[in-house]
C-alpha cells in the first residue's frame, strides 16, 4: 500500500490513488497514478467517480501500475435511469412525492455492476468508463473515448462508443505478459527488470 500521496517532489497535480481514497467502494492498486492539473487530484473520489451510490453496492477495482489521465470519469449505476419502465423520469427517487415506498429506491437504477480496471492500464484524458465495464491488463483507452463494453488486454481501444484501434503487442507477446504478470513481482525485482520491461524486451522478462 502507497504511503506517501505524491510520488514527484514539488508536484502537486499528481497523486497515488490509493493513498487518497476513503471510500470502501473503491479499491486501488499500489503504484496507480492520476493526475490532475484543473481539480485537487485527491478529490478524486468526489470529482472523478459519479453517480456512485453505497445502496447499489457497485464497486471500483482499479489494478497496480495504471495511469489514470486528467478528466478520466467512472460512471456508475445512478446514472442508469431504469430502462423497465415506461417511463424515462426516475419516480423512485422522488418517493415523498409520488408516496412511493423509500426501500424501492434503487429500483430508479439499472445495475449493471462494478467496474473493474486491471493492471498497467494507461486512461487517457477525459475518457469516460461506464458503469459494469471491465478493462483487461496493459489496454490503452484513447482521449475521450466512451467505454460502454469490456476491453481485452493489451488492446487500444478509442471512440465514442469506443471500439478497438489496435493490439499493443502480437498474441504470443500479450501471452507472456498476461503469464509473467510483472506488476505482482516484488519491488527489487521489478526494479532490476526496469530497462527490460522499458526496452520492450520480452524475452528477457522471461529468463
Ligand atoms: C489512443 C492513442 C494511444 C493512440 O496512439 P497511436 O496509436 O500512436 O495513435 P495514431 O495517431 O497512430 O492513431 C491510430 C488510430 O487511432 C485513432 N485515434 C487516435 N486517438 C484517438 C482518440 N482519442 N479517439 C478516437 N480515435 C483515436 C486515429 O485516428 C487512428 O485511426 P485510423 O487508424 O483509422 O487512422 C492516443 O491517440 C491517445 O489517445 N493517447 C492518450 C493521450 C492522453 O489522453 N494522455 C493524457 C496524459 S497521460
Amino acid at each position: 500500500m502507497n504511503t506517501k500521496i505524491y510520488p514527484r517532489s514539488n508536484d502537486y497535480q499528481t497523486v497515488y490513488l490509493n493513498a487518497v481514497v476513503r471510500n470502501p467502494a473503491i479499491v486501488v492498486g499500489d503504484y496507480t497514478i492520476y493526475n490532475d492539473f484543473v481539480n485537487d487530484p485527491t478529490q478524486f473520489e468526489k470529482n472523478n467517480v459519479l453517480y456512485h451510490y453505497p445502496i447499489n453496492g457497485d464497486r471500483l477495482v482499479i489494478g497496480k501500475f495504471c495511469s489514470i489521465a486528467c478528466g478520466a470519469k467512472f460512471l456508475f449505476n445512478s446514472a442508469n435511469h431504469t430502462l423497465n419502465s415506461l417511463s424515462n423520469y426516475p419516480f423512485p427517487i422522488l418517493f415523498e412525492e409520488w408516496q412511493l415506498d423509500k426501500k424501492d429506491i434503487a429500483s430508479a437504477w439499472d445495475n449493471k455492476g462494478d467496474i473493474v480496471i486491471g493492471n498497467d492500464v494507461w486512461i487517457g484524458y477525459e475518457a469516460v468508463i461506464m458503469a459494469g465495464v471491465h478493462i483487461g491488463n496493459g489496454a490503452i483507452v484513447a482521449s475521450r473515448a466512451v467505454v460502454t463494453k469490456d476491453v481485452p488486454p493489451y488492446t487500444i481501444v478509442g471512440g465514442m462508443p469506443a471500439k478497438e484501434i489496435r493490439k499493443r503487442f502480437d498474441k504470443d507477446i500479450v501471452d507472456k505478459l498476461q503469464e509473467l504478470q510483472w506488476w505482482n513481482w516484488n519491488i527489487e525485482k521489478i526494479t532490476r527488470y526496469l530497462p527490460h520491461i522499458m526496452g520492450g524486451k520480452i524475452n528477457e522478462l522471461m529468463k
